[in-house]
């Protein structure tokens, strides 16, 4: 099948990419003309486990290609993804600008039938926008358009893309969602659904299930803060509660809050549309409100351990994404907590495996950079631990001991065993167990 993607960022690339995978031909478009020179030459402008490895062979049997021309990609395809960002708006809601404005341009150059498709996550009601942006100019015979959100963790977006949990599918039409069934029949051979339902269900799905992932976390948040008080240990907590399979095991890790281009983002907004429909999600308010706390708490803990004076103290920092297998910071905690710390008069050596070139950007020589997780240990007042990659969870501790000033740990990620920090005798503080 025919296929364009407009939009190359972290979804586009990804669906284009997994879709030339399955022998259609993809095009991807984008505005920015370095990336697309990039990604000609199989360079990804993100990190992303396995998609390099895809796009280059893509690129090599000729499956898929990348162009600014936005006309040209579109003309033979049968199915146009909408992968466009939609930022946050000054008041939380999701900007559309992108998404209608490509909207209109198309309605001015289709002269074929096509199904368009929104894959950004996008509020209640945007297909309906969508179509009318696109009826301006084009009869109604002439398109489709439908909902398909994506449920793509980052770092293992490929494999969600491939072997996906479900496919969901909001449509009103049946030749678009006999097209789209076609399309995604080779990840569905194992018997994960597809599941077709109204657009507007569709849109709300996404909404629905990042939120409550959200909750589960500001749930365990909350819990860990509680087990703290009471003597309890969050780990044996969650480890308890979760083999009930109506609960389950994943998800229920507590840290320094959940972070992301995601969550953060789609909590907001469907706080908004809640808000829109003058309905008080009231739930959905406390997850928003904890998630907020729960990010500066490991700058209480330190505070409290250093008696209310940070300056002059010097802080390493493991990990600066919003979790492992990442270069994004967008949203990371990490932001906040070096903020945080900046303004208490701490100076900060950070190190992140792969998100070191974005963190520079953002804070240039307001802080130091480590060429590895050793090197910013050098005469640390203590060492905070804000993302858990795994060249994190065995460190030689020796090691760590010789370079550090104070053998002091913050781990926000619950990253090493209380006994181990016993018997090394780290001055240790996680996030739900005690000291
Ligand atoms: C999330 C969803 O998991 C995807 O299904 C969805 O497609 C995606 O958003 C999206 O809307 O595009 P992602 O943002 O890549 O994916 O990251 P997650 O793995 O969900 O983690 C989000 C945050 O929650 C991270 O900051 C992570 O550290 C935190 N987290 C996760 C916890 O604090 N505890 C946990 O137990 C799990």
């Amino acid at each position: 099948m025919k296929i364009a993607v407009v939009g190359t960022g972290y979804v586009g690339l990804v669906t284009g990419t997994c879709f030339a995978e399955t022998g259609n031909h993809v095009t991807c478009v984008d505005i920015d003309m370095n990336k697309i020179e990039a990604l000609r030459k199989g360079v990804t402008p993100i990190y992303e486990p396995g998609l390099e490895v895809l796009l280059t062979r893509n690129i090599k049997e000729e499956r898929i290609s990348f162009t600014d021309d936005l006309k040209e990609a579109v003309k033979e395809a049968v199915v146009i993804f909408l992968a466009l960002p939609t930022p946050s708006d000054q008041d939380g809601s999701a900007d559309l600008k992108y998404v209608l404005q490509v909207a209109e341009e198309l309605s001015g150059m289709i002269t074929s039938y096509k199904v368009i498709v929104n894959k950004s996550t996008v509020p209640v009601g945007t297909c309906e926008k969508v179509t009318a942006a696109l009826s301006k100019k084009l009869s109604k015979d002439l398109f489709d358009v439908v909902s398909n959100p994506e449920f793509l963790r980052e770092g293992v977006a490929v494999e969600d893309f491939l072997k996906p949990e479900r496919v969901v599918v909001g449509s009103s039409s049946e030749k678009a969602s006999k097209i789209m069934g076609e399309l995604y029949s080779p990840f569905v051979r194992q018997g994960n659904p597809i599941y077709f339902m109204d657009a507007r269900s569709a849109e709300m799905t996404k909404y629905a299930a990042n939120s409550f992932l959200a909750m589960k976390i500001s749930f365990m948040n909350e819990m860990a803060n509680l087990c703290e008080k009471a003597g309890a240990n969050v780990d044996w907590v969650r480890i308890g509660m979760g083999s009930d399979q109506r609960i389950g095991k994943r998800f229920l890790f507590p840290g320094i809050g959940y972070g992301g281009s995601c969550f953060p983002k789609d909590v907001l907004a469907l706080n908004l549309t809640a808000k829109e429909y003058d309905y008080d999600f009231k739930l959905l308010r406390s997850v928003l409100e904890v998630n907020k706390i729960q990010k500066k708490l490991i700058v209480d803990k330190i505070r409290n351990h250093y008696k209310n004076n940070l300056s002059g103290k010097h802080f390493a920092l493991w990990g600066l994404a919003f979790k492992p297998e990442t270069d994004d910071i967008r949203d990371a905690p990490s932001l906040d907590i070096i903020e945080a710390l900046l303004g208490a008069g701490a100076t900060l050596s950070v190190y992140d495996p792969v998100a070191m070139e974005n963190i520079r950007k953002k804070f240039s020589d307001r802080i130091g950079y480590g060429m590895n997780q050793y090197e910013v240990l050098h005469n640390a007042d203590g060492l905070l631990i804000l993302t858990e990659w795994s060249e994190f969870r065995n460190p030689d501790f020796d090691k760590m001991k010789r370079l550090l000033k104070e053998y002091a740990i913050f781990d926000g990620r619950n990253v090493y065993a209380l006994e181990k920090m016993r018997e090394m005798n780290f001055h240790y503080e996680s996030i739900g167990r005690e000291i």
